[in-house]
């Protein structure tokens, strides 16, 4: 389990170890490496939240000896029904800009699949932008994913963008005999 010391191919060595509720600030610094400038009072609610949550990891990797948050992945395991199995999700991934491209990306992938192996989910899934350049650059196909044939639909409820949709006046139904 971790934390674990890995051996990383061109830099220092590199500890991880699991986020805690302390690490906020640098959490939310890495998110913002990672294109995610989220103000503190929003994110700290949720992250308190996240670190109770028992399906859910946030992992960093932490340089040696300075002990400083180089980089994070985040993952949720979930039991899914057409998978008779859990799914582990991984979602958000980024390493400071400073350490790309000297392991610890994949250091860090790696420490997800071995999660995801150690709780025994029947699969890793990452949804990932085409316009990233880890993307362009076959980050996950080099981690060994495959690319899957999926589309991500998505509706945002925090903009106005919802404003048209039929559904948006519907009210929640609890019982299927409400619906009729
Ligand atoms: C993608 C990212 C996490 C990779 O981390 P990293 O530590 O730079 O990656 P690694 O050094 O472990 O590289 C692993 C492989 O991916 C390749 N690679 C793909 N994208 C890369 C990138 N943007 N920068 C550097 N290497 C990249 C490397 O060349 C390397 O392959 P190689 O061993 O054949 O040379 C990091 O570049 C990053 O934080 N990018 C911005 C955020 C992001 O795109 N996150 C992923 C999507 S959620």
């Amino acid at each position: 389990m971790i934390p674990q010391i890995i051996g990383l191919p061109h830099a220092t060595s590199s500890l991880f170890r699991e986020a805690r509720l302390e690490d906020l600030d640098a959490v939310g610094d890495l998110l913002k490496a990672l294109g995610y400038n989220v103000p503190r009072d929003r994110l700290e609610p949720v992250y308190s939240r996240l670190m109770k949550d028992p399906t859910y990891r946030c992992i960093l990797a932490v340089s040696h000896p300075e002990g400083r948050a180089i980089g994070m992945i985040t993952v949720r395991r979930l039991p899914c029904l057409r998978l008779a199995g859990e799914q582990v999700s991984i979602e958000e991934l980024v390493v400071r800009p400073e350490w790309r491209g000297r392991g610890v990306g994949r250091a860090l992938t790696a420490q997800a699949v071995a999660y995801a192996v150690s709780c025994r989910a029947v699969r890793v899934e990452v949804l990932t932008s085409e316009d990233r350049e880890s993307t362009q650059r076959g980050f996950y196909e080099k981690a060994g994913f495959r690319r899957a044939r999926s589309r991500v639909y998505r509706v945002d409820l925090t903009t106005q963008q919802a404003s048209g949709l039929a559904f948006q006046h519907t009210a929640f139904h609890t019982t299927v005999e409400d619906l009729s």
